[in-house]
């Protein structure tokens, strides 16, 4: 996952900064690189690669200064190399840019900025940033001006770090969105800025962290807070712990709550260095997929267990919906009782956040034994189910604390999702602009993301109103089934309270037996194939006297004179939805168990890595 460190004040900038990416590096990137100002001359230093890759390059040819800031990117737009590696330098040599995120309209500000003559040196969405603050500061603008300018025009999440040799007394932060915080910190006539904590801790606990659309202006002696709109914000001093667990838990009360404000960062790096956006194609080259073994596939079967299986079960619709595949999900403590029909033909596929847990590594050995190709989809590299696997996808989401998996859960709707686009494709079951449009979409997802995690205040409201009840009905259809399972799952685990998730289409053939004042029902109403039938189950669930909470999209004004409460998403691509609308539903978890005081990290009877079976 990208990471970002800058100093500005006396000490010799480029040490401290190698250190603080260092302190990032648990988080796994492909490539890092530094930018310092030397004697008004901004130094780049970056390449592909581990930052003792990055450290040779400075002692081979090295900088000193008192301003500097440093990069470890995992690759979106480009492959990692030098030349894709941050810092970007503008054409005038006196800028450069740091960029967590993805610039969705990245296309389009780059061919307008290639009209305007501007001539691009890497494959990157990033680069257009430093190209646009060149633009304003070409019009005599200062630098935080242009800045905000420039930032006004990207669409997408981002944490933005911005020098110049003009005004090397200063540093440019800002934040829009989720894509990873922005946090500054405070010394002794020193400054500090990173995405995450741990990279400056060693130097300060006197913490500024910024909100979404604020930009700061950092000088050696502290720092000016704006919004992207110009206007000045009185910012907070936080004094944050010295345990190092503690303040890897940043502004977070537990990591459970870390780890779901994560997943705009967790969903880019999911994307990243996956999806050619120009060509329209997903790159997955550790699953060893070729045409020929495409072609020859007859059945995927998804094994694993609780979350995970949740996440398989979105991954046969949207396997069979793109790539014309049959898919069967098995419970991995199932599948190997059933005497499963697998053969050379058929496809087992494991997902597993841990890649340890007992039921699916029985499942896989089970797959092995009976001749089908192993695929797995895990998030702990070097695990078992990695290893033992004919190909594999990583999730990108860096490590997963919370024992109620969140982060886990959304990158693998997404990994399935390129998985289907690239089945497809291999298989010619899809046409060009199908498959352009439904890998356009993967742009917007980081950012959807971002645009709920915005709105948990209302969520918080929801928990406050439910916290005490005893039970809880999910109902969901088609591909946000699962996401009805997958919220009740997170209630029931955390916050101890008896929850089900349901098939909607299933309500009238028994749990609407249950259905009265003291049974919740969570409806996933989103615009999409399924609306009208989910619409049809909340005046059912109000007629029967239930408290409806309804998800709903932006601007359904029917819902909302129907249901008891509404929780907003930002319309979605349908396919892509379950990724976006489990959000909430985590947070609803994870308020409802946070108000009624449980330790909410580590819930009773549960363990993060299930090896027995
Ligand atoms: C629920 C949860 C569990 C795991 C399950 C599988 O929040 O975390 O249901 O999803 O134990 O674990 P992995 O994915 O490690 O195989």
């Amino acid at each position: 996952m990208c990471g970002i460190v800058g100093y500005i004040g006396p000490r010799d900038a480029t040490p401290i900064v190698l250190n603080g990416l260092k302190r990032l590096e648990y988080r796994g990137y492909d490539s890092a690189g530094l930018a310092v100002l030397q004697n008004s001359h901004i130094e780049v230093r970056r390449d592909a690669g581990k930052l003792a890759r990055l450290s040779a390059l400075v002692n081979e040819a090295p900088v000193h200064g008192h301003v500097g800031i440093g990069h470890t990117r995992w690759a979106t737009h480009g492959a990692p190399s030098a030349r894709n590696a941050h810092p970007h330098l503008g054409m005038t040599g006196n800028v450069v840019v740091v960029h967590n995120g993805i610039v969705e309209n990245f296309l389009e500000l780059r061919a307008e900025l290639s009209a305007e003559g501007v001539v691009f040196k890497s494959d990157t969405d990033t680069e257009v940033i430093v190209h646009l603050v060149e633009r304003y500061l070409a019009t005599d603008t200062a630098l935080p001006e242009a800045v905000r300018r420039a930032l006004l025009l990207l669409k997408g999440a981002h944490g933005v770090v911005v020098l110049s040799s003009k005004e090397p007394d200063k540093i440019v932060a800002a934040r829009i969105g989720n894509a990873g915080g922005v946090v500054v910190g405070f010394g002794e006539g020193e400054m500090f800025v990173a995405s995450d904590m741990p990279a400056i801790l060693e130097h300060t606990r006197q913490m500024v962290f910024l909100e979404s659309r604020q930009m700061a202006v950092i000088t050696s002696q502290g720092l000016e807070v704006q919004t992207l709109e110009g206007k000045a914000v009185q910012y907070e001093i936080h004094s944050v712990a010295w345990d190092p667990v503690a303040a890897e838990k940043g502004e977070y009360r537990h990591f459970m709550q870390k780890e779901i404000h994560e997943q705009v960062r967790s969903l880019t790096d999911t994307i990243a260095g996956r999806v050619d956006f120009e060509e329209g194609r997903i790159r997955l080259p550790e699953l060893n997929l070729t045409p020929e073994l495409a072609q020859r596939i007859r059945k995927i079967v998804i094994t694993a267990c609780g979350t995970a299986s949740h996440a398989g079960m979105v991954g046969k619709v949207l396997i069979e919906r793109i790539a014309r595949l049959p898919v069967e999900v098995d419970i991995a403590s199932e599948f190997r009782y059933r005497d499963p029909i697998v053969d050379h033909d058929t496809v087992v596929l494991a997902i597993s956040q841990s890649g340890e847990t007992a039921d699916t590594l029985a499942a896989m050995e089970e797959a092995r034994r009976k001749g089908a190709i192993l695929w797995a989809n895990v998030n702990v590299i070097g695990s078992q189910a990695m290893r033992v696997a004919d190909g594999y996808i990583s999730m990108q989401t860096g490590p997963e604390i919370g024992v109620a998996s969140t982060k886990a859960y959304t990158a693998p709707l997404v990994d399935l999702y390129m998985l289907a686009v690239l089945l497809a494709d291999l298989r010619g079951v899809l046409d060009e602009q199908t498959r352009r449009r439904l890998v356009n979409d993967l742009r917007l997802v980081p950012d959807l993301a971002g645009r709920c995690l915005d709105r948990e205040a209302e969520v918080e409201k929801v928990a406050r109103a439910l916290v005490n009840t005893r039970h809880c009905l999910y109902l969901g259809r088609g591909i946000n089934m699962p996401t009805a399972y997958e919220g009740a799952l997170k209630l029931k685990e955390i916050s101890y309270i008896h929850a089900e998730g349901y098939p909607a289409g299933e309500m009238k053939h028994g749990p609407i037996a249950l259905i009265d004042k003291d049974m919740p029902v969570v409806v996933i109403a989103l615009r999409d194939p399924w609306y009208e039938k989910m619409f049809s189950q909340i005046e059912q669930a109000k007629a029967r006297g239930g408290t409806v909470v309804a998800l709903a999209t932006d601007g359904d004004s029917l819902i909302a004179t129907k249901a008891d409460h509404v929780v907003w998403l930002p319309e979605t691509p349908w396919m892509l939805s379950p990724a976006i609308a489990v959000i909430p539903l985590q947070m609803l978890a994870y308020h409802i168990a946070a108000l009624r005081g449980l330790d909410v990290d580590q819930p009773r009877n549960l363990a993060k890595s299930v090896t027995v079976e």
